[in-house]
């Protein structure tokens, strides 16, 4: 087992990531918690569980379920289970279990203690850790949540077996934008050189990607951990134009495979506006390319004004100004605000990072 990774968040609050290798070893460590848990499963990651704990709740998958109706069955199976202030929920899945089941420990008995054991490679890398919880209310990805961390996050590579080639090529475009955020080269580094072994999910590797991967992350949240200060929006990379792109193509193009094409086109700006270093912008591309994300694909023209509405509706977007992320460097992004003719050079056609 790997090293813990303690993350210090608002408020004294801190969360402590675990790795368990193996599923035996997650299960060992899952029983010590007690039984005044209640486990929150979808349909798919119950199945990883030889036997379903005693208090459980096993909620629909996907985000079309990511609503107030499913937190409001983890809170009546709470009740139900008697759980306490001190009991403890465990949000055993990926991104859309794990938000909820942070929403539903943030309100329960006005917070009660929470756990999260991320299944999917986006939920270990990015949504488990930072403390963001949410459902989606009236069509509005994440407009109703609360910031609180996780005690404790059980990351075990071996969850990801079972999980669908998209969803983990999904995962890896949050990786790879961690790559490039890094500080230092070991990330990226890593992602070349274990480039085969990252494919065939090798536990080992997988293990220190993930390692690698969360302290990045980490090192943003524990600088700007309620998100105040400008720190934590460089984890926007590539998310502004990958946010469009997903509206444009109604949500038909996974997360990450969308943020990977926009780390790209992140470069290409960064790039046009003299921000970004040209061979910079050449390790952004032949990385993706390596990994075998689409980046030359384009919007096609008559979907212009669509793409360029949905830009402007971004979160990111404040007072009536949309900031993307651009890099100056390896770990240093910048908020810039771009004329919309660069933005729409640079989806509308596949030129190459010299423009
Ligand atoms: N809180 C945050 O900071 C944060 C950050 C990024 C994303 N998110 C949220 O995360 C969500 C996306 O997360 P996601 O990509 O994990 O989606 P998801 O939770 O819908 O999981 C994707 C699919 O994989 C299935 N699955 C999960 N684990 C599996 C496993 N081990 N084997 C087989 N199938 C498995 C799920 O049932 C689902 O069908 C979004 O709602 C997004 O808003 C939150």
């Amino acid at each position: 087992m790997l090293n813990n990774l303690r993350v210090t968040l608002a408020n004294g609050k801190s969360t402590e990531v675990f790795f368990p290798d193996t599923v035996r070893d997650l299960s060992e460590r899952l029983s010590g918690y007690g039984r005044r848990v209640l486990w929150v499963f979808d349909t798919n990651s119950r199945n990883l569980l030889s036997q379903l704990p005693e208090h459980c709740v096993i909620l629909p998958s996907g985000e079309k379920y990511k609503l107030w109706d499913s937190v409001e069955k983890i809170i009546s199976a709470a009740l139900d289970a008697r759980l306490g202030r001190d009991s403890i929920m465990i949000g055993f899945g990926g991104g859309v279990i794990c938000d909820m089941t942070a929403l539903a420990a943030s309100l329960y008995m006005r917070g009660c203690r929470l756990v999260l054991v991320p299944t999917t490679l986006l939920c270990m890398v990015d949504a488990s850790l930072g403390g963001k919880s949410a459902i989606d209310f009236r069509g509005v990805k994440n407009l109703v949540g609360t910031f609180y961390p996780a005690m404790d996050v059980l990351i075990s590579p071996s969850c990801l077996r079972t999980l669908a080639e998209a969803e983990y090529m999904s995962g890896m475009g949050e990786v790879i934008k961690h790559a490039f955020l890094s500080p230092d080269m070991d990330l990226y580094d890593f992602l070349v050189s274990e480039h085969d072994a990252i494919l065939r999910r090798d536990r080992t590797v997988l293990c220190e990607m993930l390692r690698l991967s969360l302290s990045v992350k980490a090192g943003y949240i524990e600088r700007d951990p309620e998100e105040k200060k400008g720190i934590r929006q460089a984890l926007n990379l590539g998310h502004t134009f990958a946010h469009a792109l997903e509206t444009v193509d109604n949500f038909g193009t996974k997360h990450g495979m969308a943020v990977a094409w926009g780390l790209s086109r992140a470069a290409w700006c960064g790039v046009r506006t003299g921000v970004t270093d040209p061979s910079l912008a050449e390790k952004v591309d032949s990385l993706l390319r390596l990994y075998g994300y689409d980046i030359d694909r384009r919007i096609e023209r008559g979907r212009w004004i669509d793409y360029s509405s949905a830009v402007s509706k971004d979160k990111k977007n404040i007072s009536g100004t949309v900031r993307f992320v651009l890099l100056e460097d390896f770990g240093r992004p910048v908020l810039r605000e771009l004329d919309s003719q660069i933005v729409r050079e640079a989806v509308l056609t596949s030129a190459g990072v010299q423009g």
